[in-house]
Order: C-alpha cells, then structure tokens, then sequence
C-alpha cells in the first residue's frame, strides 16, 4: 500500500516537474521520501536555489509562505493548509505595530516562526541557526526588538551580551513543554552522553547549568544537533526537541544512541503532513501559498538578509 504511494507520488513529481522539501521534524515516511530535508534556513536556501516548477513544502504554513516570498516564480504548495505553528501565533501585527511604537529607533529581528505579515513589519529575519550571527550583524548601539520566541530571545542575549534587546514573550508549545525535570532525569539515566537542547526549549538555562562532568550541554538547531553529532566522539546523546528528529540522527549514525529527553515532545502541526496528503497535493495541486505582492515585496527585504546571513 505505502509503496504503490510512494511510486504514484514519484511519477507526479516528475509530470509536474517538482520536488519535496521537508522538515527534520516530519513522520518517518515523508523523510524518507523528501528531495530535501533540512531546518529552516537550509529549506529557505533550497526552495531559492531549487529549479523546479512546483516546491511541495512537507512542514508548517509559515515555511510554505517563506518559500513563496523567496521564489514567487514558482509554485509553491502545502499538502494540509491548517499546519499551523503556536509560535508564530504568538504575536500579531496589531500588536508589532504597538511594539514598535514604544521602541520607534528599533531595528525588528523575527525568527522565520512568523506570518508574512510579521516579516513584512521585519528589519530582519533569523532561525534558530544563525540568530545570533544576525543580531551580531546589527549596530550595537541601537535597540533590537526580538520576536516572538522568548527562549530562543533569552539565548541570544545571554550569547551576544547585549542589554539593549527587548524579547517578545512568545513560545512554541512543545519545546516549551520539555520540562527541566524530565530532561535532567533523562540525562543522569545515561552517563557520558552529550546533550543537545533546540534553542526554543524551555530548559535551555536549565541544561547549561547542568556540570560538565554530568553532560556537556550544546544549544543548537535541528540541523546544528546532525552535523554536531556527525562529528562528536561522543556514542549517545540525550536530544531536546521534536522528536522527529531522532530519525535522521539515527539514520545517519547507526552506531550511536540517541534518546529523547522528553518522549512526548511531538509538533503536532508537523504531524499533520502524510503521503497521501502529499500525493494529493501532487495530483489536484492543492493547497497553494501565494503571498499578496504588497506584503511579499517587504518581506522579502529581512529574508534575504536571513539567508544571505551564514
Ligand atoms: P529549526 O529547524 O530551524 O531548528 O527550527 C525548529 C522549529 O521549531 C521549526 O518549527
Ligand atoms: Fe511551531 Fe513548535 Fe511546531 Fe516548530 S515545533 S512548527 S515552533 S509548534
């Protein structure tokens, strides 16, 4: 059954002369069948630089909507409309437009985790493997207001140690939920493994305070923790974020272990994408993302600056 699915689904890709870009954080199935699999940054750099005609996005809406203000030459279509993401949800443009007004000076960084309407308010744009890079790109003198992610806010400044941002007190639902507890348990189960905490982890202070004798702590994005564990002599390692991502890691390094710091940390938005989603999106060319050419044309301003941004 899942293997006449994924032949339907290869042959529409060719007929419509298009490619599969997901997210590390998809069910196993559409990982394994993606043209691209990456973060978000890596999937905005690949819909740019991608030549086909129609880019299915398997991940959430705003990445649909990033990719269609990246290429708006292209087609760009999103298997389920109503993946959302809590964390983008988490400010509005009335309330930017407020934000803005008490801070009139300030230079605006947006995590990609936004609407487009968000980023077409945006000076710049960021995701959570080049934040701090970004940030460190601005006059040091002038005010950031940074949004909406607060934990991923809270990391930026304790790295750039800068006094004069200002984070939104935003936050995504399941990262938040990795509670400090249940990581730090998980951790003392396996001594001498490595720790890997997505920067949006509501224990991020909680593992760095964690002695390296116990575990040594790394803050990193979805793609940050699979190069970093490529690389590490370390042979297991205890992983804070969706955990999706334990497929690639396992996939990709068979012979280390790899165990979920909290076992219910699943997006649900994510898990919204299937193949037969998928296949119909391919066949019907459903749902597509068009961002309206007045919002596109000043969002897209901060998302160049985010990818041209290492
Ligand atoms: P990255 O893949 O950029 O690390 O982001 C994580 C995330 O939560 C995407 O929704
Ligand atoms: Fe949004 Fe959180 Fe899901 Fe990422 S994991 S898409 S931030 S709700």
């Amino acid at each position: 059954m899942q293997d006449t699915l994924i032949e339907e689904i290869r042959a529409l890709k060719i007929k419509h002369n298009a490619v599969i870009l997901a997210h590390n954080y998809e069910p196993e199935p559409i990982q394994d069948i993606a043209d691209f699999l990456g973060d978000s940054l890596a999937l905005a750099r690949w819909a740019k630089k991608s030549k086909a005609e129609v880019l299915v996005l398997a991940g959430v809406y705003f990445m649909a909507e990033t990719a269609s203000i990246l290429c708006p030459d292209k087609e760009v279509l999103i298997p389920d409309p109503d993946a959302g993401c809590s964390l983008a949800d988490t400010i509005t443009p009335e309330q930017l437009i407020l934000w803005k007004k008490q801070y009139p000076h300030a230079v605006v960084v947006s995590y990609v985790n936004t609407s487009a309407a968000i980023k077409a308010l945006s000076d710049y744009c960021c995701t959570s493997s080049n934040a701090i890079k970004v940030v460190e790109s601005i006059d040091p003198d002038r005010d950031i207001l940074f949004l909406p992610d607060f934990f991923l806010g809270s990391h930026v400044v304790r790295m750039t140690k800068r006094k004069n941002i200002h984070v939104w007190n935003g936050e995504c639902h399941v990262h938040a939920a990795i509670e400090n507890e249940v990581m730090v348990n998980t951790v003392r189960h396996y001594p001498g493994a490595e720790l890997l905490v997505h920067p949006e982890c509501g224990c991020t202070t909680r593992a760095l305070a964690i002695p390296p004798k116990e575990a040594e702590s790394r803050i990193l994005s979805t793609d940050g923790m699979l190069s970093y564990a490529r690389t590490s002599p370390a042979s297991t390692f205890v992983v804070a974020t969706e955990v999706g991502l334990l497929h690639r890691l396992r996939k990709e390094n068979p012979d280390k272990t790899f165990v979920a710091a909290h076992d219910d940390a699943l997006c649900p938005f994510m898990n919204m994408i299937s193949l037969e989603k998928i296949r119909d999106a391919l066949r019907y060319g459903q749902y597509v993302v068009k961002v309206s050419p007045a919002v596109r044309t000043k969002a897209l301003i901060p998302l160049e600056r985010m990818v041209a941004v290492g």
